[in-house]
């Protein structure tokens, strides 16, 4: 029976994971840590909230003296770290709170881990630490996808954040030997993303009828993965990873953004097509309803230092732990617009500011 601190647990890939956990292992003890950013949201966490064996912990990882209390507390054995600054728009214009959270929050998570783990002796013990593909760089059409081996070239602040902080737990195992593993993923979509990110983005904009902004050329590549299918890449890296390993996790699905973003138009398309109810629930979305929601793409200037392709060689991890995306995108992408469909109140929350009404309380 493991007993996890899951940092970041209230945003998009953290409460997907931590609701994935919970379905796999109901005996396993998890504490999420999280600082309610505004990409947290409490609401994410709604379907465990109240589960004996789940705790919420609103704070903020770059407190050593809370994780140490934290993992003392709890008798935490394993540390899943999500917890991050993760919008690379953001971070381009204010890079500050990415080297904060990303490097020093990460720094401040390890040395929790190695006073309470290595100085009081507890040999079973894991540190994750959840990266990304952008440490790699960018990739021109026909290069081969990113391995582990390929050098780190980040380019933008959240890039460059993410590489230091995964140069930090790598240190802190070949220095004081504490037990971690790095897993870097491509790019995730699924229910709970927050609406700045690309595909989010589009779908709710389609149903209020707003632009779908399209950086430059829009044939910049990304290697989407269904959120669901990072989770089990984690669980097999915590299962069966090597102590010290970096692990890549994709789902070998390259799109360019414009060829996404005219799929999620179509897909739009066909369900008010297929769902007269929807027009009555969307009636800002004319386009829809009219069947070309395509005529709301609007090309707009480029994101500055903006990386061309990302594609992830996931061979090592498919040969060591046996890793394979389960999701198609077919089924994963339809899967998500039907969640945005289904949670309109989570997303209007989101858009009017109201899902953040519990943290303005605990400060008011
Ligand atoms: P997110 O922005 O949706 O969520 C981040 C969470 O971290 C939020 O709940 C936020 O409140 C919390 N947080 C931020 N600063 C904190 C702090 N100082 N202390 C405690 N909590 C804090 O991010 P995401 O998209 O879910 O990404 C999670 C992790 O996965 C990140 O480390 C990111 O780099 C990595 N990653 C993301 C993707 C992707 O496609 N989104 C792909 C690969 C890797
Ligand atoms: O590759 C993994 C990374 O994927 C993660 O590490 C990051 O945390 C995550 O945010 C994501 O980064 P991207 O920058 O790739 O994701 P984003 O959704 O912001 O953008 C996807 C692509 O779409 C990118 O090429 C920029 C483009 N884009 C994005 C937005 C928000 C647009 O063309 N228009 C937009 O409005």
């Amino acid at each position: 029976m493991k007993s996890l601190l899951v940092t970041g647990g209230a945003g998009f890939i953290g409460a997907n994971f931590v609701h994935y956990w919970l379905s796999q292992y109901p005996d396993h003890k998890v504490v999420v840590l999280d600082a309610l950013t505004y990409a947290g949201n409490l609401a994410n966490l709604e379907p465990v909230n109240g589960l004996d064996n789940f705790e919420f912990v609103h704070g903020d990882i770059l407190h050593t003296d809370l994780v140490v209390e934290l993992l003392k507390h709890h008798t935490i054995d394993t540390i899943v770290h999500f917890a991050a600054e993760s919008h690379v728009d953001r971070s381009i214009t204010g890079p500050d709170a990415f080297l904060e959270t990303n490097i020093v929050g990460t720094h401040s998570l390890l040395k929790a881990a190695k006073q309470v783990w290595l100085d009081g002796g507890v040999t079973e013990h894991r540190f994750h630490h959840v990266s990304t593909d952008e440490v790699y760089g960018t990739l021109a059409e026909n290069d081969p996808p990113f391995t582990e081996t390929t050098a780190y070239a980040p380019n933008s602040p959240y890039a460059a954040s993410k590489a230091s902080s995964d140069h930090l737990v790598r240190a802190y195992q070949e220095t004081y030997g504490l037990q971690t593993t790095i897993s870097n993923c491509s790019n995730n979509y699924g229910p709970y993303h927050f609406p700045e990110k690309l595909i989010p983005l589009v779908i709710t904009n389609i149903l209020e009828d707003k632009p779908l902004p399209i950086y430059g050329d829009g044939k910049q590549v990304r290697d989407w993965l269904f959120v669901e299918d990072h989770a089990r890449g984690i669980e097999l890296v915590l299962n069966k990873g090597k102590v010290g390993e970096n692990y890549n996790i994709g789902g070998h699905n390259e799109w360019h953004n414009i060829d996404i973003v005219q799929l999620v138009c179509k897909l739009v398309n066909d369900a008010f097509t297929a769902d007269g109810q929807l027009a009555k629930r969307f009636p800002n979305a004319t386009k829809a309803v009219a069947g070309v929601a395509e005529e709301l793409i609007t090309f707009v200037k480029d994101r500055p230092g903006h990386d061309r392709r990302y594609a992830i060689d996931a061979a090592k991890s498919r040969r060591e732990l046996g890793y394979e995306p389960v999701e198609s995108f077919e089924t994963g992408i339809r899967k998500t617009l039907h969640w945005y469909l289904d949670n309109e109140s989570w997303w209007r929350a989101v858009m009017d500011g109201s899902y953040q009404d519990w943290v303005k309380r605990q400060y008011s």
